[in-house]
């Protein structure tokens, strides 16, 4: 029997406002680990946030109904044919639990069925519980690493999960 309490299930146009406040609760608490900003995504329509939980590959982990966490799958410009997965966060009383492992595997299963043997993903250098978590999940850094648009102060190192 599975004892988890969380349940991961992939997000859809009615998850419009959860997204939302997932979303800008993760651009609030940890807003170093993100390409986005608080401030800008606080503007976004209703019409955004249900565009982008209807089409943009989002999972939510919840526990007692309510969203703890969020991951997605996507696609990068700069590397085609590639699958990434994007915006990991885990609320601080869900943290150590398991069910941000339980969001890597669902965007690991996206991404094989969309065919993908690899997923990608960045992560700011200085995020040290991240990138530990992301070692733990078998992600490698594959030494490529891009200063962050929004602020070239920070480096984006490139990590890499096997997904054969
Ligand atoms: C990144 C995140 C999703 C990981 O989820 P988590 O539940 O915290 O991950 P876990 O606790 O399973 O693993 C974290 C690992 O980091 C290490 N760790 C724990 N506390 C740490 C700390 N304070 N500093 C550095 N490393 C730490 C441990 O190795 C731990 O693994 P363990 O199970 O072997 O102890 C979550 O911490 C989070 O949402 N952080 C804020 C947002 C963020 O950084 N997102 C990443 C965007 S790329």
């Amino acid at each position: 029997m599975d004892e988890s309490p969380f349940l991961v299930r992939r997000a859809n146009a009615k998850d419009a406002q959860k997204l939302r406040a997932i979303r800008l609760e993760s651009l609030a608490d940890t807003p170093e680990a993100y390409g986005s900003t608080y401030e800008d995504s606080v503007k976004w329509s209703r019409l955004k946030w249900r565009i982008a939980a209807a089409k943009w590959n989002y999972f939510f982990g919840e526990r007692d109904g309510e969203v703890v966490g969020m991951a997605s799958g996507g696609f990068n410009d700069s590397h085609p044919g590639t699958h990434w997965l994007f915006g990991m966060y885990v609320t601080p009383s869900a943290r150590g639990t398991g069910v941000a492992g339980q969001l890597v595997e669902a965007v690991s299963e996206w991404a094989r069925g969309e065919g993908a043997k690899s997923l990608y993903l960045h992560v700011t250098e200085s995020v040290t519980r991240a990138r530990a978590f992301y070692e733990k999940m078998g992600f490698r850094l594959n030494g490529e690493s891009i200063k962050m648009d929004r602020d070239r102060s920070m480096t984006l190192v490139t990590m890499v999960r096997n997904l054969d």
